[in-house]
This record gives structure tokens, sequence and C-alpha cells, in this order.
């Protein structure tokens, strides 16, 4: 226990007649809440695939029913993409918090590594043989289960108090997953409302490790490009043609291989500008969490960090700028063999950003930087993707300190502060339209799989969670 005011008495006898029976009445429900995340489990709320638009609208609807049934005046918002979910419930005296979340998942593929049906929610014993058990579904971990626990803490508070201790609007989109375009416009023609807020708090981010809270205070920004250079005006055989014409995907793959020099450093002429180096004190704080790279990367069957040479393993995912190619065809990939020069190559890429990188001064320099590399007979077409900048919270305001007290009791854990490789586009735009700073605080873990085939979300982070925002809650009252 850090905090030298949760252990005056006084403080200690107030607080915990408020909260001791909120806890008592989650812990009392967690069959429950169990039940309602599963069913809210069981919609296949898949934004990138149009086919499942109708399930989008559904997922939306469950989360107005069930934010109505605590009081809350609930609305799906029709947005021109899928729906966005605005819950209100102003009658308290405290601060205006504005939760946010998304009720989107990402796409199931490959179904065949799943060990059960994506959408049908189970109870899962942990490989490591562990005690705790988790919740095995696609948005287990990201982002239903994370929702739920802000949900379930309003419904316990509620329940007990008869009120909630804040004013509370709760905005839960359906298109964080597939990069949707609807939600800055939404923000916009609802702002005057949602200035009325304090601070946002976001649950989209994750724990330092299962024991450790975290309140996440810095995000990337991603920056999305899709790249189709062309050569010949049809595909040829190989043999008759090879030699003479252009091969796009080796032009592609050259350009690709020359964006990083052999120190990992990005070749993108400006990349580096507004990157900053990190305080000492955020490297003091990084430089004290107990982190081994090599179990970071062992996890996933490497053993050696790879990009910025000169860099740790944390600052090259929290505090440093990236290019990554997400994906590559062209030519012909099916069975058997095809002797042939394709007309076209294809790429993705993303780039994350930090610090003050300007995503569409980015965008304009890799463009260049591609056309400049373009050999005579090729051309090159670019699809934008989406843009956005990186974020660092204010981290002496005083509600990080009041939640970090909160998370510390209920873990019985100092919460760190960490960073995010990872990226939350609302939270630039809740900054930039509305001028709300956010506090991230998540309950996933590395492991998790989120985006990946048998996501899960550890049940104590489900039930603690829910306790933690409690808390949170109250502290902030
Ligand atoms: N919840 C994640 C962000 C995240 C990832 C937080 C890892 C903590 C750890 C979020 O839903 C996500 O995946 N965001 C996308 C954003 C992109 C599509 C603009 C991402 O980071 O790739
Ligand atoms: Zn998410």
């Amino acid at each position: 226990m850090t905090d030298a005011t949760l252990n005056t008495p006084s403080a200690h006898a107030s607080a915990d007649d408020r909260i001791g029976p909120v806890l008592d009445a989650l812990d009392a429900d967690r069959d429950g809440a169990r039940a309602r995340l599963f069913d809210f489990l069981r919609i296949p709320s898949i934004s990138t695939d149009p086919a499942y638009a109708v399930q989008c609208a559904k997922a939306a609807d469950w989360l107005v029913g069930d934010l109505a049934g605590i009081g809350f005046e609930a609305t799906a918002h029709a947005t021109g993409g899928h729906p966005i979910v605005l819950a209100t419930q102003h009658d308290a005296p405290g601060p205006h918090l504005l939760f946010y979340g998304h009720y989107d998942v990402q796409p199931v593929d490959p179904l065949e590594l799943w060990e059960s049906d994506p959408f049908d929610p189970q109870i899962v014993d942990l490989a490591d043989g562990g005690a705790d058990k988790a919740i095995r579904a696609r948005g287990a971990s990201d982002d239903k289960g994370q929702v739920m626990t802000f949900v379930e803490a309003c419904r316990a508070y509620r329940a007990v108090h008869g009120a909630l201790p804040c004013k509370i609007t709760i905005l839960v989109e359906g298109e964080e997953e597939s990069g949707g375009k609807h939600l800055p416009g939404f923000l916009e023609a609802h702002a005057d409302d949602l200035r009325q807020a304090d601070v946002a708090l976001v649950c989209d981010t994750g724990m330092w490790d299962a024991d450790t809270p975290a309140i996440t205070t810095m995000l990337r920004g991603m920056l999305g490009e899709e790249v189709v250079v062309q050569g010949p005006d049809r595909d040829l055989h190989s043999g008759f043609y090879g030699g003479a014409a252009a091969n796009p995907i080796t032009v592609l793959s050259q350009i690709l291989g020359a964006l990083h020099d052999a120190d990992g450093r990005v070749q993108i002429p400006g990349f580096y500008d507004g990157v900053p180096e990190m305080p000492a004190t955020v490297m003091a704080q990084w430089d004290a969490l107990p982190f081994d790279p090599g179990a970071f990367l062992g996890e996933i069957g490497l053993s050696r960090p790879w990009g910025e040479q000169d860099r740790s393993v944390l600052e090259q995912t929290w505090s440093r700028p990236t290019a990554e190619v997400n994906g590559i065809w062209g030519g012909y990939t099916g069975a058997g063999f095809k002797t042939v020069i394709p007309s076209t190559a294809h790429a993705k890429l993303s780039f994350r950003l930090v610090g003050q990188q300007d995503p569409e001064a980015i965008r304009q320099n890799f463009r260049t930087f591609v056309r400049e590399r373009l050999p005579a007979d090729c051309t090159v077409a670019f699809h934008a993707h989406g843009a956005s900048p990186g974020t660092v919270m204010p981290i002496e305001a005083d509600h990080f300190e009041k939640t970090r007290a909160a998370l510390t009791r209920e873990w019985d854990r100092e919460a760190a502060f960490i960073g995010c490789g990872g990226s939350i586009p609302v939270v630039g735009e809740m900054q930039r339209i509305l001028g709300l700073d956010t506090l991230l605080v998540g309950f996933g873990l590395a492991d998790d799989r989120i985006h990946s085939p048998n996501e899960k979300y550890q049940l104590r982070s489900f039930e603690k969670g829910a306790r933690s925002w409690a808390r949170i809650l109250d502290a902030l009252a």
C-alpha cells in the first residue's frame, strides 16, 4: 500500500461502508454476471464482414436492453455503419465519467484452430494447470468481457445504493476492429453532451501480468496503407517472357525490403520526425518492471529481438514507431504449380506511431518512398486505411492516483503505469473533439490471444475487473 491516505482509519471506514456491500453484491451474483456475458458473447458481431451487419445491430440492441434494465437511458444510434450505443444515467452528484468500449469483434478465421465454437462460450481450464479458469470465445477479452466488467460494477452499485456514485455516460461502438469511420462524426454530432464529461474511461487494455493491475499511460497510433504494383498488363508465361518482363512481386518485395536498414531503423525520410525520447522518470518506471525479454519472445517461439537494435523490447513495443507488412499477395498461390509472371502484386502495411509523428505526412512520405523506387514500366496505386496519432495520458492528474490506489487495494499489488503497443484511435478523437483525457484501465492478459483463435478472458480478470471498477467509481465519486 503506497497511498498514505488509504491507511487513515477514518478514510478507511467511510469508504469501506460504501464499497464493501457493493463488492459483496458482485461476489454474490458471479453466476448472473457470467450468464449475461455469455449471452453477449453468443452474438457474432464481426464488424469487418458485411454479412454480420445484422448481428452487430443485435449486439447493440442487447446492450441497450441490459443497460436500460439498470436504469440507463439507452439508445442504439444508427450511423450509416454499425450502430453506436449511448446510455446515460446522470442523477448522481459526483463527477461525470464517459465510459468507452466496443461490442464488435474480429473475424474468427482460421476456424479449424479453435478448440470450441468461437460463439459458444466455454469455461476452460488453463493449459498451465493454474487454479484459475477462463472464458473462451471471440470477444471474451477484446472487448465484450472488458465492457461487462464496467457494466457489472454499475449494476451492483445501483442495486446496493439505489444510484450510481457518479454521473455516467456509456458509449459502446461497433466499428473499432474494422477501422470504422463513423465514430468521429458521432462524437462531433453529440459533442455538446459528451463534453460535459470530466474524464473518459476506456476498458480495452491489459494488466501488467496476471497478478499486477495496470493503468496504460501511452498508446501508439496507427496508419494503414495498401499498395498495388502493376507491371505487365496481363499475367504472362514466365518462360516466354521471363527475364524481359518486370515482375511486380519482385519489384514490390525489393521496395518493402528497403523499408528497414540492417539495424531495424525505418528508412522512409522524415519517419522519426516528432518521435520523442522517453523522460528519465518513465524509463525508470519501465526499468523497475520485472520484464524478461527472453520469456516474452520465447512464449511466441522466438528468441531474439528483431527491430531497432539499440532499444529495449519494452521501448520497441511501447514507445518506438514501426513499419510492418501485414499481408502480401499476388501470382499463383494455389495447389500445384503455375509458371506465371503476374500482372499485379499487393501488400497491406501498418505503421505504429508515437509522440508527434504526423500520420498524413508519413502516408505521403511512404508513397514517395515507393514511387521513387518504382522501375520504368511499373505503376503503383495506393489505398488509404485509418490514421491516428499516438497519445500520452497526463498521469499527474488527480484521478490517476485515485485509480491507482483503488486498483492496488483490489489486487493487493501496487498498480503499474505501463505503455501499450496497440492502438485505440478513439482516445485521440476524444481528446481532439471533446477535449477529454482518458484513463485506460483493463484486465486483459498478454496470453489472451486477442484477434487469434481460442481467445480467452480469465474469470479472475472478469470478476476482479468488475470489483476494480466498483472501487474506482467510488474513489472518483
Ligand atoms: N484492444 C485492442 C488494443 C490493444 C491491443 C490493447 C493490445 C492492449 C493490448 C484494440 O481492440 C485493437 O485491436 N485495436 C487495433 C486498432 C486498429 C484496427 C486501428 C490495433 O491495435 O491493431
Ligand atoms: Zn479492443
